[in-house]
C-alpha cells in the first residue's frame, strides 16, 4: 500500500518534471549571463550596445513605401536581443497593401495597429480560418508557427502596425517564397496543387519579378 503510494507521488513527481521542461522549451533558451555579448565585439559594452536607432527614418518619414514593407529589429539587426527572447518588427502597408501568408515558427506574434485599419486572419491547424477588421489602437495575437496574413483593404488610407514577438529570432517562413521561389520542381507542385506546369510557371514568373 504505501508502496503504492510512493510509486504515485514518483510518478507525478516526474510528470511534473517533464512537463515542466516542456514548457521551458517552448521558448528560447535560458541564458546563463545577464545578458550575451558577440566574441568579436571590439568596443566596450555601454547603453549603446542596447540600443536600435534603425526605426528612427521610418518615424522621421510620414509616408509608408509603395509596397508592403517589414523592417525587423531582430538579434540579427539588433545584437543584443540574443538570449532576452524578445523582437519587434514595423509593418508599413501602402493603401491596398498585403502582407501575405506566412508563420513564424520560434514565436507568436502580439501586433498593436498604430495607424489606419486592417483585415487580419490566421488559420489554425484543423485547417479553420479565424479573421477580424482591426481599427486604430487595436492588438492581435496570432498564435505560434500558424499561417496568417494582414492586409490594409483601404483603397486611400495607408495603415502601420507594430508587431511583439516572444522570440529574439522569430523566423519567418512566407508561404508564396516557400512554395515557388525556392526551386521546388514544377511537377510536384502542379501535382500538389491539382493544376497544370504552366500555371506554376506563371506563379513562379509573377512572383520572380513584381515587388
Ligand atoms: C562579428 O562576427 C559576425 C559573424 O561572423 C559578423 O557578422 C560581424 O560583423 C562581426 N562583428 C564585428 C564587430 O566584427
Ligand atoms: C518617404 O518614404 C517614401 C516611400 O518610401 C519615399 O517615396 C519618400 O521619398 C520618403 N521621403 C523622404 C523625405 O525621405
Amino acid at each position: 500500500m504505501a508502496s503504492s503510494i510512493l510509486f504515485k507521488h514518483a510518478l507525478f513527481f516526474i510528470l511534473s518534471v517533464l512537463a515542466t521542461s516542456y514548457i521551458a522549451q517552448a521558448s528560447d533558451p535560458n541564458i546563463l549571463a545577464d545578458f550575451i555579448v558577440p566574441t568579436n565585439f571590439s568596443t566596450p559594452i555601454d547603453g549603446n550596445f542596447f540600443t536600435f536607432t534603425g526605426m528612427r527614418r521610418l518615424v522621421a518619414n510620414s509616408t509608408n513605401p509603395p509596397n508592403f514593407k517589414a523592417t525587423k529589429a531582430t538579434m540579427v539587426e539588433f545584437l543584443a536581443l540574443n538570449g532576452q527572447s524578445v523582437s519587434m518588427a514595423v509593418l508599413q502597408f501602402p493603401a491596398g497593401g498585403v502582407n501575405p501568408p506566412h508563420t513564424h515558427p520560434r514565436s507568436a506574434e502580439l501586433l498593436f495597429v498604430v495607424e489606419g485599419s486592417m483585415e487580419v486572419g490566421f488559420v489554425d491547424t484543423a485547417n479553420k480560418l479565424y479573421t477580424q477588421t482591426l481599427q486604430l489602437g487595436d492588438m492581435f495575437v496570432f498564435p505560434k508557427g500558424l499561417v496568417h496574413y494582414q492586409f490594409n483593404a483601404d483603397a486611400k488610407k495607408q495603415a502601420t502596425a507594430i508587431s511583439a514577438f516572444g522570440s529574439a529570432n522569430a523566423g519567418t517562413v512566407s508561404a508564396p517564397v516557400t512554395l515557388f521561389a525556392t526551386g521546388i520542381d514544377d511537377e510536384i507542385l502542379a501535382k500538389s496543387f491539382k493544376t497544370d506546369i504552366a500555371t506554376i510557371q506563371k506563379i513562379k514568373a509573377s512572383l520572380a519579378t513584381k515587388p
